[in-house]
């Protein structure tokens, strides 16, 4: 490491507590100080190109420093940085909500801003069950799938279903029980996982709020992939029983699943969806709600009935923040984004078939611009993804794998070339364990 890099890392460590880290793995495995980002290339000081195959969190959609989100976000930066959602509004969030609506499955008609994905999900949890409340409903009970992810904050943590992050604060959680999520992506576990939904909502319907899910991909639980049909027959059974369904876009939205939403493929609206990550491009932190005219108008009445939903944080809407999701919708606009995912991953899938040979891999499996291989034969001691992790990072590409699970999701402006390099450098990191 450079003077630069070393210097930057020895300061971080003297104040930095990093998320989701055992600080302690930092005396062993280096931080890498990054100094400059463009295109799907994060630099460190010594100018090493890290190729980011995991788009930063998932965040990063179309590049880092993106000439046309920059130039939104600079205009916007000398117009005005912020201010209050309460009360006041502006030109980017009444802008962005409009093109949202468009854009969202129809039938979702109302947004309400948060400034991250938990945020989202405690707002679309707690809107629920106030909106059963405001009914003369009861309902306090949440159901999600098994192998669940949605956020870290106390509610959002009680509908997920990772047990590393989870059970150290059982005491501290909302009630939630899960529901067998499908075993794999064919149409045959989605109606057998069906039959178990459907047994659990005989029992328990009518004390449940809402069922929330990542549509078609659980990202932190492992990269696990489910069929579209389930999302459809597990809408049809919500309805039967009033519970309402949450379709939880954070990760999936924005074209990651090879449609604009998840949603689409199973041709439903949901109750509520949540976006955020690549809502902004990766630029600022901000997430939305976006949901039905039916749920907004039971808590539109007089002030004194007191059904008003009486939730806020500081940075909600921020303009800057609305100005890159509106620029990061542009972009959509004007070029077929989505037809050229489709191509790139055919193209990533057709490289994947080289690791289904390898003794080490249980399973390659891919939703549009995610794909993942599952790897076998490892004790969870071992901390098999580190030594891919490190491979990666020496090689100069920017792979996070979650355990045993070694997944590709990079910004959709990746080159032909690059996947070529992303992929082999996972390959010769496998064939090397
Ligand atoms: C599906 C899903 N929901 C919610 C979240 C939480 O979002 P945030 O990290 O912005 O709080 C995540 C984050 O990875 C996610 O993948």
């Amino acid at each position: 490491m450079n003077h630069k890099n070393t210097q930057i890392v020895t300061e971080d460590l003297k104040y930095i507590w990093h998320p989701c880290t055992q600080m302690k793995d930092h005396e062993t495995l280096p931080l890498i100080p990054i100094n400059r980002g463009e295109g799907v290339y994060l630099y460190d000081f010594d100018d090493k190109p890290y190729i980011d195959a995991i788009s930063s969190w998932w965040v990063n959609i179309f590049g880092h420093v993106n000439k046309h989100i920059s130039a939104r976000v600079k205009i916007q930066l000398d117009t005005l940085e912020h201010v209050l959602l309460a009360g006041f509004t502006h030109k980017p969030a009444v802008e962005l909500s409009e093109k949202l609506v468009k854009l969202t499955p129809k039938g979702l008609e109302k947004i309400f801003f948060a400034d991250n994905g938990s945020s989202a999900v405690e707002v679309a949890l707690k809107m629920s069950f106030h909106y059963h409340r405001n009914h003369g409903e009861k309902r306090s009970l949440f159901l999600s799938l098994s192998n669940s992810y949605h956020g870290e904050t106390i509610g959002a943590l009680s509908v997920g279903d990772v047990e590393l992050y989870k059970e150290t604060y059982a005491p501290l959680l909302i009630a939630c029980i899960q529901t067998p999520v499908p075993k794999n992506q064919t149409i045959e576990s989605a109606e057998e996982a069906i039959i178990e939904l459907d047994e659990i909502l005989k029992e328990k319907g009518s004390e449940i709020s809402a069922f929330i899910i990542e549509p078609l991909v659980q990202g932190a639980g492992n990269m696990h992939m489910y069929h579209p049909l389930y999302i459809k027959k597990a809408k049809m059974l919500c309805e039967k029983y009033g519970i309402h369904l949450i379709a939880d876009e954070i990760m999936v939205g924005f074209g990651r699943t090879g449609t604009m939403f998840a949603c689409e493929q199973s041709e439903v609206t949901p109750d509520f969806m949540t976006l955020s990550k690549g809502l902004t491009g990766g630029y600022l932190p901000l997430a939305v709600v976006m949901t039905t005219n039916d749920i907004y108008n039971a808590f539109y009445c007089d002030y004194s009935e007191q059904k008003a939903f009486l939730h806020s944080h500081s940075y909600t809407g921020n303009p800057l923040a609305c100005a890159a999701a509106l620029a990061t919708i542009e972009l959509f606009e004007a070029t077929d984004v989505i037809g050229e995912n489709r191509k790139k991953s055919a193209y990533i899938l057709e490289k994947l078939q080289k690791f289904k040979s390898l003794k080490n891999v249980k399973e390659v499996r891919q939703t549009g611009m995610i794909a993942a291989i599952e790897l076998k034969g490892y004790k969870s001691e071992e901390r098999i993804g580190l030594k891919v992790y490190q491979h990666g990072l020496d090689n100069g590409v920017l792979l996070r794998p979650l355990g045993h699970i070694v997944y590709f999701m990079p910004p959709y402006i990746i080159t032909y070339e690059e996947i070529d390099k992303m992929i082999d450098t996972a390959y010769d990191a496998i064939i090397k364990l």
